[in-house]
């Protein structure tokens, strides 16, 4: 696996991979990579052959890319961007072992150069749930990854579906940018007890680790209703709180059912709805999100 820490040096990369007939696979990341992340990293690789068509033994071959870059325009001031957890040797070790061939690991004036103000809007999608308690946070997403995306120039990227409302904000800003590229969005991967793998879930103390199940549950609870034909979406709020207040030492944030389209409350059930929710267990906050088709 090669090391690019510069643009020309990424660009080098990807013009050769090119030139020998490569499909360029791109998942971008913060690191302190988990399982999760992992599996993207297969995602891509599976995508982009199958993206292009290419039988096995075609001969077409991918060449996998993944950035790690602790964004800084995605935190508020108030939020964890200098604790993010890092180890850039771990997680080189995990992605040589996953075949990648080049990681791309920027410091923050390579990607912003002094002077550097653009900021990328995805309009209304970036407004409700995630966007209303952290503000700034897409434009920061959405600019990184159009930044990440001209800079590799990938045939397909690959993003997880833990964070939701994030892919659907690169979906709208990736359609509405004309970019050239294949979006595929990757499960949620979970632990044994439902808690969505994340980064930072390695903030959670014993105790809090414990209770950080109650999110998944309450949203399956959500699920459940939606899928017996409980279609009154306060009442259905109302239930998943009552969940995650059952257990005790965890904030909500939100709880909600929406369009995962808009993130606005569904106008009915006769499409696909997501129960997504936030919560704080001591300074940790988590989020989660369940799809139920219609
Ligand atoms: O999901 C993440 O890890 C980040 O938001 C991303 C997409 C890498 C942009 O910084």
């Amino acid at each position: 696996m090669k090391i690019a820490r510069t643009i020309e040096e990424v660009r080098a990369a990807v013009a050769n991979a090119r030139a020998h007939g490569a499909v360029i696979g791109f998942v971008p990341t913060m690191g302190f990579l988990h399982e999760g992340h992992l599996s993207l990293v297969r995602n891509v690789a599976t995508a982009a052959l199958s993206g292009r068509g290419a039988a096995e033994g075609s001969g077409t071959h991918m060449f996998i890319i993944v950035s790690i870059f602790v964004n800084p325009t995605q935190f508020g001031p108030t939020e964890d961007f200098s604790r993010y957890p890092r180890d850039e040797e771990r997680d080189r070790a995990l992605l040589e072992s996953e075949n990648v061939d080049l990681l791309f690991l920027p410091e923050v004036d390579v990607m912003y150069p002094p002077g550097a103000t653009t900021r990328i809007d995805a309009g209304a999608v970036a407004r409700p749930l995630e966007g209303a308690r952290r503000p700034g946070h897409f434009e920061g997403v959405a600019t990184v990854v159009a930044k990440l995306f001209n800079i590799v120039q990938p045939d397909v990227a690959v993003f997880g579906r833990k964070d939701a409302q994030q892919c659907a904000v690169i979906e709208r800003m990736t359609r509405d940018l004309d970019i050239p590229l294949r979006l595929v969005f990757g499960e949620t991967m979970r632990e044994h007890d439902g808690l969505a793998m994340s980064s930072r879930n390695s903030y959670l103390s014993a105790d809090e680790r414990a209770k950080a199940p109650v999110l998944h549950r309450a949203l399956r609870a959500g699920e459940e209703a939606i899928t017996h034909g409980i279609r009154e979406v306060a009442g259905i709020e109302k239930l998943m709180h009552r969940v995650v207040a059952e257990e005790g030492g965890v904030e909500v944030d939100y709880l909600a059912v929406v369009d995962p389209l808009t993130f606005e409350a569904p106008r009915d059930f006769d499409r696909e709805v997501l129960v997504a929710g936030a919560v704080k267990i001591g300074r940790t906050r988590l989020i989660d999100n369940i799809r139920i088709p219609r």
